[in-house]
């Protein structure tokens, strides 16, 4: 069995165990699957190059992890709860046995349309079951996933399929979200429409039966799926065969499909599902994150079904019908462990606290946060209005690259404080380094978050660019994956993540590069050029600002900015549109001509008090003018 943690003590041991001999620690969780052919070596690594196997030698595959191993002891227990947008529609259920079928017909279907070991194959779909039900069908035959979230551009969509040479797309005709119906099909059209000819394939999962194009690549999910057997064996799989790409953005250039690979990603996933929720048989699981993000892959499809658990998956969003409908659900459910983020606890924590009062919410025995720092108000909110003072808050620090959680408070074991995503889960070896890479010792520190060990989950490459892997993650400081992310290690050793230090902005959760939003709004023919920045945002966490320098003066404001807005939109997604647009004549620059961006995000914050020698500047008149033009209030 998976070690499941149960007091201070015991995490203090296995913590030990996991950092004295890593190897033992990790072939110990990995006993507890079901292995084709046992490993050979449990590890080998070099983080220069980087070359890092976990379990090599060993032969599986995840979903026999994931369903066959549990159809004799819980093959009638709920794998996948899944409620509606509508939440007059009925929900819906999946025990282990059906779910094991519908994964295999689903397989069976990908096989019949010529998809096989190593394939890729593109998803751009809602959450309906039919998306997990897709994502393992695949794992079972050994094609590999890359899920694109659904609220993606059409031209974001075409760049992901053409990165990986996608064999097959699978989407649905459109998806339900609030009182909103949105054409999915019709951006899998247009994104084929720029020039995708790898793709052999269009199935369609009727999901709303509304009208849409038909194609001569595209196939009806019902009529490929519907009438396949309901076995499939499993492909055999290397441990470090890859189970899925997925993109995400960078500082620099076009998002990068990070590669997970099936061993390592299949023992850590669930160990880490297994501890941070304390997950007990019966319990009733729930994680609102997308399946588009790795939090969907990890802790809706992955973590939860290697354990065994069920794990519910929802259609819709938190306002619809209303701001209460999370809670609804929790007690309609009664679900044991939440797993949301804080963009979603700040937006309904600003409805008020009706919406949250009139319900029991008394079945909760962990609530989770992740994908962006949780601030003292939300967490205080989150911690007596919904887990009502006695469910421990998960604050879950972790990143698409690094597969699973890292660090984390452990529900009722480790203490937690607002704001700290606490402590490193076993095995997971955290450093503080200076600029320099100088190891920052002792408590009460502040440094760049390193990582100086693998884990088992730790991404492989970048697909189809090994170099960009080296030098994104494992370049800036020897021998050691660095994160992006700044951190403070308080007296009691505990962590809290202060944020990126790169050109990396996190959006509601959402991470974006500033350079991918500045290239699209670069795409218009009125702007010569474009800098954007974070700033602080109350709902969003951090909201995008942009400064755009155009060619003549701009008679429309308002239309300009809209035009702009709805480019951006286009050419990745509504995601990244600019909350803020400042028109300025031309931006801060260094004499080597690099934008100072540390001014524009000063004045984007508003506060301006400390501003720093300017005098260096090769443009220093041009702070003035960035002040004067401001979209928010200035102080100091
Ligand atoms: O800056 C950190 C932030 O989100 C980044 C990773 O984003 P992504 O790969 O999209 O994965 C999000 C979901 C795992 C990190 O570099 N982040 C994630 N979790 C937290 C966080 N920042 C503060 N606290 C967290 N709990």
């Amino acid at each position: 069995m998976t070690h499941q943690i149960k007091t201070l003590q015991d995490y203090k041991e296995t913590y030990q165990k996991s950092i004295q001999n890593p190897e033992a620690f990790w072939a110990e969780q990995a006993e507890s699957f079901q292995w084709q052919k046992k490993w050979d070596k449990v590890l080998e690594w070099d983080f220069r190059n980087p070359n890092i196997n976990w379990f090599i030698g060993g032969k599986m595959n995840i979903t026999e992890n994931c369903l066959d191993r549990h159809l004799e002891t819980r093959g009638d227990q709920t794998a996948i709860l899944w409620e509606p947008n509508d939440p007059n529609q009925p929900h819906k259920t999946y025990s282990y046995k059906e779910l094991h079928a519908e994964v295999c017909r689903t397989a069976n279907a990908l096989k019949a349309n010529g998809i096989g070991k190593g394939d890729r194959v593109c998803f751009y779909m809602p959450m309906v079951p039919e998306l997990a039900i897709g994502v393992l069908a695949c794992a079972r035959i050994g094609a590999i996933h890359s899920v694109v979230f659904a609220g993606f551009s059409a031209s974001a969509l075409a760049d992901r399929i053409k990165d990986a040479t996608c064999k097959m797309v699978i989407c649905s005709d459109y998806n339900h979200r609030g009182a909103k119906n949105i054409p999915v099909k019709k951006v899998v059209d247009d994104a084929l429409s720029m020039d995708c000819p790898s793709i052999e394939t269009v199935l369609v999962h009727k999901n709303t039966g509304g009208d849409i194009a038909w194609n001569s690549l595209d196939k009806w999910w019902h009529e490929e799926v519907d009438h396949q057997s309901p076995d499939c064996p499993a492909e055999q799989m290397d441990s470090e065969d890859i189970l899925f790409i997925l993109y995400t953005s960078g500082s620099t250039g076009k998002p990068k499909g990070v590669v997970h690979t099936c061993g390592g990603y299949m023992v850590y996933t669930c160990f880490s599902f297994k501890n941070v929720f304390q997950y007990h048989d019966n319990d009733v699981y729930w994680c609102t994150a997308d399946i588009g993000w790795i939090t969907g892959h990890s802790y809706i499809v992955y973590g939860p079904l290697l354990a065994g658990a069920t794990t519910m998956m929802f259609e819709g969003v938190p306002t619809y019908p209303d701001a209460g409908r999370f809670w609804e659900v929790c007690d309609k459910h009664k679900v044991n462990q939440f797993y949301t983020a804080p963009t979603a606890i700040r937006a309904l924590m600003a409805k008020g606290d009706k919406y949250v009062d009139k319900y029991d919410l008394s079945t909760l025995k962990v609530i989770g946060s992740v994908g962006e720092p949780i601030n003292q108000e939300a967490w205080d909110w989150y911690n007596e209005k919904v887990g009502k003072g006695n469910s421990p808050i998960v604050d879950t620090w972790w990143q698409t690259e690094t597969g699973g959680i890292l660090i984390t408070p452990l529900p009722g074991i480790t203490d937690t404080k607002p704001c700290y995503a606490s402590y490193p889960m076993p095995g997971i070896q955290l450093e503080l380094v200076d600029t320099a890479g100088n190891i920052i010792e002792g408590n009460g520190v502040e440094g760049l978050l390193c990582i100086k060990y693998p884990w088992p989950s730790i991404l492989r490459t970048t697909y189809g660019d090994h170099e960009r892997c080296r030098q994104v993650y494992f370049s800036t400081f020897e021998d050691k994956y660095f994160t992006g992310d700044g951190a403070r290690r308080d007296e009691e050793g505990r962590y809290r993540i202060i944020g990126r230090v790169d050109d990396v902005i996190n959006v509601s959760g959402h991470r974006m590069g500033t350079a991918e939003v500045e290239n699209a709004i670069n795409e218009h023919p009125a702007v010569v050029e474009s800098a954007v920045v974070g700033y602080p945002h109350e709902i969003k966490g951090q909201g995008i600002y942009a400064y755009v320098i155009p060619q003549d003066t701009i008679k429309d404001e308002p239309a300009f900015e809209k035009e702009v807005r709805d480019l951006v939109a286009k050419v990745i997604g509504p995601i990244a549109k600019p909350d803020q647009i400042q028109i300025v004549p031309g931006l801060p620059k260094t004499r080597s001509g690099k934008i100072m961006r540390r001014i524009l995000r000063k004045v984007a914050s508003g506060d301006v008090s400390q501003l720093g020698d300017i005098s260096t500047l090769l443009n220093p008149e041009i702070v003035e003018a960035v002040k004067a033009g401001a979209k928010v209030k200035l102080v100091g």
